[in-house]
């Protein structure tokens, strides 16, 4: 598919006004998008495990308005107060999809958001928040085009998601989800997620992810301006070429099971993508000293117990602690024993693969 097949036709039906509710969740890659090119196209190929807990609520009102606008016309409330400083990302995200949804200026939009993690936790709510809009607004196309098949429903969705946010792609389906075209994943495409459906080893069923909130304040580098020093950087083509690796790797990790392998891949894929920030001009660190205290209780604790627990890190200074359901016992007594005093106000969040967004 092109980007030409994202543009509608005309529409068949016609709506006054409506509401709409998605409730859609964030996601932690394994192998990491780091470096894109224009139109938001990755540099590579990534995969993810969709979260279950991590989620921002959105409600879409809209009202036909009695002529086009000049301008897009939206209020905006974050956790019911009106929200100013998030409006210039909004008006890029609905400028960057106009071509595909065309009736984005006949309507008056009340956008009302919220998310379930604490606000500036350090959690990136770009995927969640882009994806939930998405969502949103592809009820209304379904409303103006009633034809619309599920299975494009949400392969739009995707495709709106990522032009909000790249990593948001993935957010529209649970488990594990791909972005962006990889030579041993048939269908997959730069320009959307596609769920991952091949052979999955049981261990891998509800996967745990508990996430070491170490540091929550706003982040120095944020991770567009980070994609974009990927160009020109010494080690970019290299490291392309490793994320695509990466991923015929996990492939085979995930149809046999092997966690030696899949916390090989996983570890080298996180400190890949700081190793890049470290080496990029200019060059910055995300992590925190607290970030790599928790590291080296990881690595002694899995000598130790022989516990298949590892980490993995997004562009932040929080630690993802990935384990199979089977550890969570010993897992979470490892964490109060031991990592807990590294987060900030001690405080850290149970999470785990999730089902994908909810409608309602
Ligand atoms: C390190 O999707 O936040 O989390 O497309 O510029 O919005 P933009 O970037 P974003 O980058 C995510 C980077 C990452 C890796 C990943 O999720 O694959």
């Amino acid at each position: 598919m092109t980007e030409r097949d994202f543009v509608p036709s005309t529409y068949t039906e016609k709506k006054a006004e409506g509401k709409s509710t998605w409730k859609s969740p964030s996601n932690i890659a394994l192998v990491k998008y780091w470096g894109k090119k224009e139109n938001q196209i990755p540099a590579n190929p990534s995969i993810s495990f969709t979260l279950e807990h991590c989620t921002t609520t959105t409600t879409l009102e809209y009202r036909l308005l009695d002529k086009k606008a000049k301008d897009f016309s939206f209020d905006l409330l974050f956790e019911g107060k009106e929200k100013e400083s998030f409006k210039p990302k909004i008006t890029t995200f609905l400028s960057r999809i106009e071509a595909y949804l065309p009736f984005l200026k006949d309507y008056h939009f009340k956008i009302s958001t919220s998310n379930s993690f604490p606000h500036s936790s350090g959690i990136a709510s770009s995927a969640s928040g882009m994806s939930a809009l998405a969502l949103c607004l592809m009820d209304i196309e379904k409303e103006l085009n009633s034809g619309m098949k599920e299975a494009d429903y949400f392969r739009k969705a995707s495709f709106l998601s990522r032009l909000g946010s790249g990593s948001a792609c993935r957010s529209i389906y649970g488990g594990l989800v791909t972005w962006g075209q990889h030579p041993r994943i048939p269908n997959s495409s730069d320009l959307y997620g596609l769920p991952y459906s091949y052979d999955l080893h049981p261990v891998f069923r509800n996967y745990q992810d508990t996430i070491l909130l170490v540091h929550k304040g706003e982040k120095t580098v944020s991770s567009t301006a980070g994609h974009n020093l990927m160009h020109g950087h010494w080690f970019a083509n290299s490291r392309f070429e490793q994320a695509n690796a990466n991923l015929s790797r996990l492939q085979e990790v995930f149809k046999t099971g092997d966690l030696d392998s899949f916390i090989t891949i996983v570890e080298s894929e996180a400190l890949t993508l700081h190793a890049m920030m470290m080496s990029s001009e200019p060059y910055f660190i995300l992590m925190k000293p607290n970030t790599l205290h928790i590291i080296e209780r990881i690595w002694a604790f899995r000598k130790e117990q022989g516990v298949p627990v590892c980490f993995t890190l997004d562009a932040g200074a929080n630690v993802h602690l990935l384990f199979p359901e089977s550890e969570k016992e010993a897992v979470d007594q490892f964490v109060q024993n031991e990592l807990v005093a590294f987060c900030q106000k001690g405080q850290y969040i149970c999470d785990q693969i999730g089902m994908g967004p909810k409608n309602g």
